[in-house]
């Protein structure tokens, strides 16, 4: 397919919703929206979707920039940036649901994108201007022929079996350079606990989201940190941190370095606005909503949930009514006043389809919006 054909089957009011998310999300300037029909992670988004209508774009940009933020903060924590890390490695980068991020933090001929599929090579190449390579399935293959201050890879490591993600994890390290840092995700073993996890702490299960990828090469992968440092040992990394369910709440983050990396001690979770919009009810000109909303970060207050129509602002919600579930159910006590509602009338606006939208807005300044609804006024 070319890059940028469309998808057919995608609806309206998810471009519509996913445009607003990223006005929101101050980021809709120069954004790429172009999605490949065959992007696994997008088709992933819109199969949730079915519950959730018009919310795929949403979900897939919002992921994509939770990845790119999260890289920010881990930057900010150890004194450099983007544009100081000189060439970066995104490895396993599909479709570029990250790389429509990465492109605007630092220029396409910075990055290069690896990917073992090959029409994704292809689109990204095409549509991000970054320098992107064919990967291989065994590592002794890979060489890239330079050296990377920064590479990272979001997801691939959740999905390989234990004899891969070793060698995986040291034909990686080799490409840092001195001073680099390799940035990888994985799924904990307490990440879906109603599947059941190996004893020794690494389990693989030869199934994923991919229909393309062989199971035993891609499956899903569920280790222990303790694991995560032995085979990190085994295959000669130096140095480790790790935080746990860094991004999406999901999967924990390790940072490899030749080095010891200086300030990483300083690095803490992203602060990041988490929530749900229980019901956003507009009947007779009146609506009803509410939810709940909470940083990432342990203790930060939120200062509200913005309400905005069609980008405008018409309520700020106070957040603090008691939500015990959310903090039983996301183990999180501190978020158990995390609680929101409001009732009122819809201001006049023109007879048509308008969006309405919630915002959570932390005391650190950090946003997220947390639903977005089409509604017929
Ligand atoms: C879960 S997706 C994540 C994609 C992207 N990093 C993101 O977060 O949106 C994992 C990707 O790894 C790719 N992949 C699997 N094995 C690979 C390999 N050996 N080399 C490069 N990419 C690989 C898959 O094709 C898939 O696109």
């Amino acid at each position: 397919m070319a890059p940028g054909a469309s998808l057919a089957e995608e609806s309206e009011l998810s471009r519509l919703v996913g445009r607003e998310w990223l006005e929101l999300t101050g980021i809709a300037d120069g954004f790429e929206e172009r999605i490949h029909e065959a992007d696994e992670m997008f088709l992933t988004a819109r199969r949730a979707e079915q519950a959730n209508v018009g919310r795929s774009r949403l979900q897939y940009y919002r992921d994509g920039h939770e990845v790119v933020a999260s890289l920010n903060n881990l930057l900010d924590a150890t004194g450099r940036s983007f544009r100081s890390c000189g060439r970066i490695l995104e490895m396993a980068c599909g479709f570029g649901r990250v790389t429509r991020h990465l492109v605007r933090e630092i220029p396409p001929e910075c990055i290069t994108a690896v990917e073992i599929i090959e029409p994704a090579v292809d689109f990204v190449a095409d549509t991000f201007g970054v320098d992107a390579r064919r990967s291989c399935t065994d590592p002794v293959d890979f060489d890239l022929g330079e050296e990377f201050d920064l590479i990272v890879v979001s997801s691939l490591f959740s999905h390989l079996p234990r004899a891969r993600f070793g060698e995986w994890l040291e034909a990686l390290y080799a490409a840092l350079t001195p001073r680099g840092m390799l940035v990888f995700s994985t799924h904990g073993a307490g990440v879906l606990p109603e599947v059941p996890k190996d004893p020794s702490g690494f389990t693989f299960i030869p199934q994923s989201e991919s229909l393309g990828l062989d199971g035993e090469e891609y499956g899903s992968t569920f280790v222990d940190q303790g694991v995560v440092d032995v085979i990190a040992r085994e295959h000669g990394v130096a140095h480790l941190v790790s935080l746990e369910r860094e991004l999406w709440m999901l999967q924990d983050v390790h940072v490899a370095s030749k080095q010891p990396v200086r300030g990483i001690e300083r690095w803490r979770h992203v602060s990041f606005v988490q929530g749900v919009v229980d019901r956003m009810i507009v009947r007779d000109g009146a609506f009803h909503v509410d939810g709940w909303a909470a940083d990432t970060r342990p203790e930060v207050p939120m200062s509200g949930v913005k309400l905005l129509l069609d980008g405008r602002e018409v309520a700020m919600i106070p957040v603090g009514n008691q939500r015990i579930d959310v903090a039983r159910v996301k183990g999180r006590p501190d978020w158990l006043q995390s609680g929101w509602a409001l009732e009122g009338r819809v201001p006049e606006v023109e007879p048509g389809r308008h969006l309405l939208a919630a915002q959570g807005i932390s005391a650190t300044g950090a946003s997220g919006v947390l639903d977005i609804v089409a509604v017929d006024l």
